[in-house]
């Protein structure tokens, strides 16, 4: 699959780097770079929740979760809930990493890695409950749409990985991308829209950082909510 990122060289600041380094261990599931994963492992080579978590509780996954201010609030809101962050961009994760220690957040770990990879070897079928996507980046150009995250084959990917009864949840303020993923998810096997076209906003979501740079520029807000049949 066509990477859907490109690696910022963005601002780390010592304090990011510091959490990074400290927190690591503790929280991140480590992957290394031949693509297999150290440690947590089932013997179908997928993530085992319940070792990794130390409880049963249900697990949403956050692809591309950026400095992660929304999926701390929302794993401090749901404390029986536990919550994995798919991400590549290492100052956000430092970010979360601070987050997750100020606030003292047991229910969050994090995969360093590109979400397509993580989804497709990590993740088993029928394990999660949900999946948020909020405000992948937009790809706007015709030629770069190929790298836009919520497409098939990608989504029969996180579908299979859903529990029946569970979501996927995407949030974006590009119309064009909105309307893309709408027909792509409602052509997707196994996810059907709970809402005729876009969903009604999610009240207990939390604003963004790129959702505000969104609206800073007037753009209207999507949100697309299908279930897993
Ligand atoms: C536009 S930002 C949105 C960040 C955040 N969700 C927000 O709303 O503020 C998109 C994020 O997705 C991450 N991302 C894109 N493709 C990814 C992939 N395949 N795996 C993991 N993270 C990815 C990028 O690194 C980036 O931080």
């Amino acid at each position: 699959m066509v990477k859907s990122y490109v690696i910022r060289t963005g601002h780390y600041t010592l304090a990011q780097k510091k959490a990074y380094d400290s927190l690591y261990d503790k929280y991140l599931i480590p992957v290394s770079s031949d693509g297999t994963v150290d440690d947590c492992f089932t013997e179908k080579d997928k993530l085992d929740f319940k070792k990794i978590f130390n409880n049963s509780d249900n697990v949403t996954v956050e692809i591309g979760f950026g400095s992660g201010a929304a999926t701390a609030e929302i794993a401090q809101a749901n404390p029986c809930n536990n919550y994995l962050g798919i991400e590549v961009h290492r100052p956000g994760i430092g970010r979360l990493l601070w987050e997750i220690e100020k606030q003292n957040l047991s229910n969050i770990r994090i995969i360093e890695y590109d979400a397509a990879f993580a989804a497709e070897k990590m993740i088993a079928d029928n394990s999660l409950n949900a999946i948020h996507i909020f405000f992948p980046d937009p790809w706007p150009k015709k030629r770069h749409r190929k790298r836009r995250l919520v497409q098939r084959p990608f989504t029969e990917i996180l579908a299979n990985c859903l529990k029946p009864g569970g979501y996927l949840y995407m949030v974006t303020d590009w119309e064009d991308y909105a309307n893309h993923a709408l027909e792509e998810l409602a052509g997707t096997l196994y996810l059907r829209n709970k809402y005729d076209g876009f969903a009604s906003p999610q009240l207990w979501r939390p604003k963004t950082r790129f959702e505000q740079k969104g609206l800073d520029k007037n753009h209207v807000i999507r949100e697309l909510l299908f279930i897993k049949e």
